[in-house]
């Protein structure tokens, strides 16, 4: 894991927020891209956001990418380029919070404040028997406390990538192989046979499901393609020309809808299905379903806004998941 071989801060903010939600694995041949573009804040602050979006296509949750992007501008504005050294400073930064202050407060600058991830609620609430949810209130009062308690005032940042790198390979989720855990003698779980019922979450929020339908509508070998400027998951990055419902939509109905007739001019043309696919995120589940069709009218409302660009330019943008994955059907045929 090349952050491990630095105490680079710029190097271990990157590397904290991507591990944020993606797995080691996952996460490694983005960084290693994203360094070598932006090897340093100033490079980042540089830098067009279109660009760091695209660096960022296929790991998801863009507010990092844009967060990032926006702070590396704001530390080389205002701080020299440095991150602070302090957590009042540091935590004021938009897109770093408790978590990634403290890992790169204590990596970094050696300060101890104990990282509490879901490795680390899972790995003390069974070693510490802590029954109430990880997530309200009062665990996450038990929590720290024991993570306070716990921490290797003395060198903090070996002990905070241990705590969860040990939560991520011996204190799994399900299953964990408790016969061979050093801990497992003071362990309050394994001793008690509570650790398939540790750590407990409350529920989490009820999921949003969204359907949103897009278009492919093509001239020869450009195809129509805009900027999604509304304020959510993906703002900023580049999608077809897509209509939002409440529900489900049959063809006939799309067809009639308001916003696609507003969008296209006519409610007569043909649409043919070209994909369809669920994409469950954390909070919200996605229907998506992108179809062919061809305005005849090339009306203004339609243009503006929007660009032509060729198939073969497309890797110079960013694009949602999904359509990525559509965009790769087509290439393959
Ligand atoms: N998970 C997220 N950041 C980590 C780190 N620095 N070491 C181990 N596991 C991690």
């Amino acid at each position: 894991m090349p952050w491990r071989e630095t105490k680079d801060p710029y190097l271990v903010w990157i590397s904290e927020i991507m591990l944020q939600q993606t797995r080691v694995n996952q996460a490694l041949p983005f960084f290693n891209r994203f360094i070598a573009e932006f090897p340093d804040v100033f490079s980042l602050s540089k830098a067009k956001e279109d660009r760091v979006l695209r660096l960022w296509q296929g790991l998801g949750y863009y507010s990092r990418a844009r967060n990032l992007h926006f702070t590396a501008k704001h530390l080389v504005r205002s701080f020299g380029g440095s991150l602070p050294e302090n957590y009042q400073e540091i935590i004021a930064l938009k897109g770093i919070g408790d978590y990634t202050a403290s890992a790169i407060l204590s990596i970094s600058f050696n300060k101890p404040h104990p990282v509490i991830d879901g490795n680390v609620e899972r790995v003390l609430s069974r070693y510490g028997g802590i029954s109430d949810p990880v997530n309200s209130p009062e665990g996450k009062k038990k929590i720290r406390l024991l993570a306070e308690k716990f921490l290797d005032r003395l060198d903090p940042g070996t002990y905070n990538q241990a705590i969860m790198e040990f939560g991520s390979l011996q204190c799994v989720p399900s299953s964990p192989d408790c016969r061979i855990c050093p801990l497992n003698e003071s362990c309050f779980a394994f001793r008690k046979e509570k650790v398939d019922l540790l750590p407990v979450k409350l529920r989490k929020v009820p999921v949003k499901t969204r359907y949103l339908d897009f278009f492919f509508i093509s001239d020869s070998k450009k195809v129509m393609i805009e900027k999604r400027v509304k304020n959510d998951i993906w703002k900023n990055l580049y999608q077809l020309p897509m209509i939002e419902s409440a529900a489900q939509l049959s063809i006939t109905r799309l067809r009639r809808d308001a916003a696609f007739v507003k969008m296209m001019g006519s409610s007569d043309m043909k649409l043919e299905k070209l994909f369809e696919m669920s994409h469950p995120l954390t909070h919200q589940l996605l229907h998506i379903r992108v179809f062919s069709t061809n305005p005849e009218s090339r009306r203004d409302a339609l243009f503006v806004d929007r660009k032509w660009v060729k198939i073969d330019q497309f890797d110079k943008y960013a694009f949602p998941k999904p359509l990525e994955i559509f965009f790769n059907m087509l290439k393959r045929g």
